[in-house]
């Protein structure tokens, strides 16, 4: 069978670069699209060493439809899997605009291109769009709860877009794929997260302050009613969630969806709360870690989880690596950019 070609926007960021790895291995052709406004080169440079190939890289904005247009006139696109966003959730809340504009026209965008050229769509979706759940865990068939922020809005409308699109336009079909809280790094440590400025997120905090460059974590909160006091999460690893792209993208191409438009969580199943997950970084690392209890975090959700049997039987996929690996991995490209400076 020809070799399939899939679109990767977003791809030189954190979750597209790891995608892209798996993409590759599992003999996809792959084009990568971003307009660097969240990254440098870095993982992009890491990917072709992992890959040994200099894989097409296209510098454009994805809100830009003629770009969009000229692109899938330039390759022959059967799927695109679109990262290009914006992802900080506090910064959504202070310019909401940012995030309606970028996020929603770039999708836009791509639909339309989408369903002339007759193309698969993969969204990357959240567990934000089940805000603080009545029931744990939560499964594709909980409902979502009105959004919290700008970001977790344009996450809710991007899947009604993709759902509304699918329905009226028998060129597209599309899966909506909800992350939990992807962590780590990929094992040749050439490939990882690389937040700009001062981490939001857990483990890029804590590997920045295991390498000195912050100089205390803050624990969000050790009052919640949870068996340690601390908030519970669903952290996955970012290979396992690069992998389950590539079972998506495979049930799409390959025809094998149930129907037209279609929702995974990509999740462990197991909840961790933030003090296990700090006491499993120091142990797997073999350091201490300077942290402080501090107050609640606004806006943060006490516990969320999932049941991913739905996506486990469907896709064929399941979550591999332990957290231990996954934390190894973190400390390792936290090392490994520290060595390049
Ligand atoms: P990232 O910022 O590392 O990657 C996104 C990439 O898209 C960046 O490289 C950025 O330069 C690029 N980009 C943004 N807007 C663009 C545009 N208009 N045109 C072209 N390129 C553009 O983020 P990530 O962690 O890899 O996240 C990828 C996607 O997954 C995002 O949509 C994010 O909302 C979603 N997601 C991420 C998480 C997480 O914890 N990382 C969780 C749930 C969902
Ligand atoms: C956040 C977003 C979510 C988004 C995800 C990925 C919020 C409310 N949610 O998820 O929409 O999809 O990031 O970008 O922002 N913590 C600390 N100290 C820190 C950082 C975090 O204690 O310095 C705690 C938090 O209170 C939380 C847990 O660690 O309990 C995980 O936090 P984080 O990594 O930011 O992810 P989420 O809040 O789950």
């Amino acid at each position: 069978m020809a070799k399939k070609t899939v679109l990767v926007s977003g791809g030189a960021g954190y979750i597209g670069s790891h995608v892209t790895v798996e993409l590759d291995a599992a003999g996809y052709d792959v084009v990568i699209a971003d307009n660097f406004s969240n990254c440098d080169r870095t993982n992009y440079k890491g990917v072709c060493k992992i890959t040994g190939k200099e894989l097409p890289l296209i510098e454009m904005d994805f809100c830009d439809l003629q770009a969009v247009r000229k692109l899938f006139d330039s390759y022959k696109i059967d799927a695109v899997i679109h990262f290009a966003a914006f992802k900080a959730v506090g910064e959504s809340v202070d310019d909401p605009l940012k995030y309606y504009v970028n996020n929603l026209e770039s999708f836009l965008n791509i639909l339309q291109v989408a369903r002339d050229k007759g193309c698969n769509v993969l969204f990357s979706s959240s567990a934000t769009v089940y805000g603080e759940p009545e029931k744990l865990p939560v499964s594709e068939l909980s409902e979502r709860k009105p959004s919290t922020s700008p970001y977790g809005n344009t996450k809710q409308m991007c899947e009604d877009f993709l759902r509304d699109c699918v329905k009226a336009y028998p060129t597209i079909k599309g899966i909506a794929l909800r992350y939990f809280n992807p962590i780590g790094a990929h094992p040749s440590a050439l490939i990882g997260e690389l937040p700009r400025g001062v981490p939001n997120n857990l483990v890029p905090f804590i590997t920045q302050t295991a390498i000195g460059k912050r100089e205390c974590l803050s624990v969000f909160g050790n009052d919640y009613p949870t068996p340690d006091g601390t908030c519970l999460r669903d952290f996955i690893d970012i290979v396992d969630l690069a992998k389950a792209h590539v079972f998506a993208v495979t049930r799409m191409v390959e025809g094998k969806m149930e129907e037209n438009y279609e929702i995974f969580n990509i999740g462990t199943g197991r909840p961790v709360s933030v003090m296990e997950l700090i006491t499993t970084f120091e142990k797997v690392n073999n350091l201490k870690l300077n942290y402080k209890i501090a107050p609640r975090r606004p806006g943060d959700v006490m516990s969320v989880w999932c049941d991913p049997t739905i996506g486990e039987k469907k896709l064929g996929w399941k979550a591999q690596r332990t957290l231990e690996e996954t934390l190894a991995s973190a400390w390792a490209w936290e090392k490994y950019l520290a060595g390049k400076k």
